[in-house]
């Protein structure tokens, strides 16, 4: 009898029928006369139950001796079992094996992060960065449907640019045919042009940023949707911003609970999300950076860090004592597992806590004029349970197309919108500068070549308007919802200071 060829993600509608899967061994256990399959197919993972019967024998100890990631169909029953991963189970009649594979060198024992990374290319195949790959594949979808169903327009910007559209120091640069020009660190520019065309658009695609720091929040290759709107303010952005971030949440919540259950993360703080964010003024965050409460906070922070290393210590301690005595090889390598993870955490804290201290002088001493660092984004984000705008930074810090603010001359129209939680910036954003004389006066003072900005000039030659725009780091994002430490996580291959293989 032909079974029909379905995905396990649809094992729910066909209770009882004879079905066939096409996939991957994730694990296997044998008990005796019984093989419990873990197969994965790329829409979940279940539980293929393989009996040792008269006629199956040689087809049992075949199953029996594959190792992870063989490829294989299965053929059998579907039945409910609350024990497998998606609450039902194949009653396995006949496999055939696709693709015998032996010696994966990505075994359920425990990796380091180097490890994993060398082998990213087989790592994508493991439970959790297929979680983070969904997760990411909804953010990305959202961001298209927001933009779609909100009236703007989709415009594609050159990767290859000219000219620098952030700051310099951060371009990379390649060989144009003898020209020297950079990869593209924003689409802004471009989109500015399109905007006074269209009045709404977004561009969407990969930007290049020559990174010089290892930090957790930064890659030298990620993706950015930037809006662009023509007549609008800072107030009008902002209420476009806090829309679209609280809609991609909301998706996320909608579509992905397993992948956020898999990923261990909680989804309280998520399921608040909505607007309005909080509002807070550059000069306003450097009062709070310098303020009592910050101090008191970190305090805090330090004593409850060294707290959860020394309770992380004693469970080492314990899962070592309890290894010793298990008998199985499952058992054991549980504890390893938990082990190594326990001391990858520890890691991690020794390292916070090693920087507290800086971070508190650099808070204390925060001095009016500044960006924002890391830390200072992350002590704020840390304060909030939303996402706060931070806006009107000083002109200085900020990039040269923002518009003063009238009002205040010293500070710019812009905002960054940090996500809660520590996670830091995943918006940066701002009203553009309009006026031609004051945008050239600008370019001359960050002493760019002229003639590379005379067609961005000539926006403000022909009927310039007030308009705006904001860009959001989608790894960044995926790291906040996902719950991910560090943005190397959040995007298939990641490209980084020092790191291009695979
Ligand atoms: O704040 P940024 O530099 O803003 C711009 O590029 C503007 N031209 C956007 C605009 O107004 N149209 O970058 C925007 C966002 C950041 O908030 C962050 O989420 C992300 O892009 N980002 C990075 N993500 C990963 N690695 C990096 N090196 C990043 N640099 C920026
Ligand atoms: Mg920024």
């Amino acid at each position: 009898m032909d079974s029909p060829t379905i995905r396990i993600s649809q094992m729910v509608h066909h209770e009882g029928l004879q079905v066939q899967l096409n996939g991957w061994l994730y694990n296997s256990r044998t008990g005796g006369k019984v093989l419990f399959l873990l197969i994965r197919d790329g829409s979940g993972i279940c539980q293929a139950v393989l009996e040792k019967t008269a006629d199956n024998e040689s087809l049992f100890e075949a199953v029996k001796r594959l190792g992870q990631e063989s490829a294989l169909k299965v053929r059998g029953r579907v039945r409910r079992d609350p024990r497998s991963p998606g609450g039902y189970e194949l009653a396995v009649g006949d496999v055939e094996i696709v693709h015998q594979t032996q010696d994966y060198p990505i075994t359920p024992k425990s990796h380091g992060t180097d490890f994993l990374l060398r082998h990213r290319h087989l790592h994508l195949r493991s439970s959790k960065q297929w979680s983070i790959a969904r997760v990411r594949h909804t953010i990305v979808q959202a961001i298209r449907d927001f933009f779609n169903d909100n009236g703007f327009t989709l415009v594609d910007t050159p990767i290859f640019a000219p000219a620098a559209g952030e700051g310099a120091q951060t371009l990379f640069n390649v060989d144009y045919f003898g020209q020297p020009v950079a990869l593209a660190q924003t689409g802004q520019l471009y989109l500015e042009a399109a905007a006074l065309s269209l009045g709404k658009v977004y561009c969407f695609g990969p930007t290049f940023r020559a990174e010089k720091s290892k930090t957790r929040r930064h890659l030298t290759e990620f993706w950015m949707v930037e809006p662009e709107i023509a007549y609008i303010d800072l107030p009008g952005l902002l209420e476009i911003a806090e829309q679209f971030v609280s809609y991609i949440v909301r998706q996320v919540l909608t579509q992905n609970r397993p992948e956020l259950e898999i990923l261990q993360r909680g989804t309280s703080d998520l399921e608040k999300i909505q607007p309005p964010f909080v509002r807070l003024s550059y000069s306003d965050a450097v009062e709070l950076l310098r303020s009592d409460r910050v101090k008191t906070f970190l305090e805090n922070q330090l004593r409850e860090k060294q707290n959860q290393v020394s309770e992380l210590e004693k469970s080492i301690v314990q899962w070592t004592e309890e290894s010793g005595a298990a008998k199985k090889e499952w058992q054991k390598e549980k504890f390893a597992q938990q082990i190594q993870s326990a001391r990858e955490e520890i890691a991690e804290l020794n390292e916070q806590i090693s920087n507290i201290p800086h971070h508190m002088e650099l808070a204390a001493n925060f001095e009016w004029g500044k960006d924002l660092g890391g830390s200072d984004e992350t002590i704020i984000s840390l304060l909030h349970d939303r996402p706060v705008f931070v806006h009107r930074y000083p002109k200085e810090a900020k990039a040269f197309y923002m518009k003063p603010d009238p009002a205040d001359p010293r500070v710019v129209l812009n905002f960054d919108c940090l996500a809660p939680s520590g996670y830091g910036e995943i918006i940066g954003g701002s009203a553009r500068e309009d006026d031609y004389d004051a945008l050239l006066n600008r370019i001359r003072q960050m002493g760019f070549n002229e003639d590379d900005y005379q067609w961005y000039l000539d926006l403000r030659r022909y009927g310039s308007v007030p308009h705006g725009g904001f860009g959001l780091g989608v790894e960044r994002t995926v790291a906040w919802l996902a719950g991910i430490k560090h943005i190397r996580e959040t995007i298939a291959f990641p490209r980084m200071m020092g790191k291009i293989y695979p």
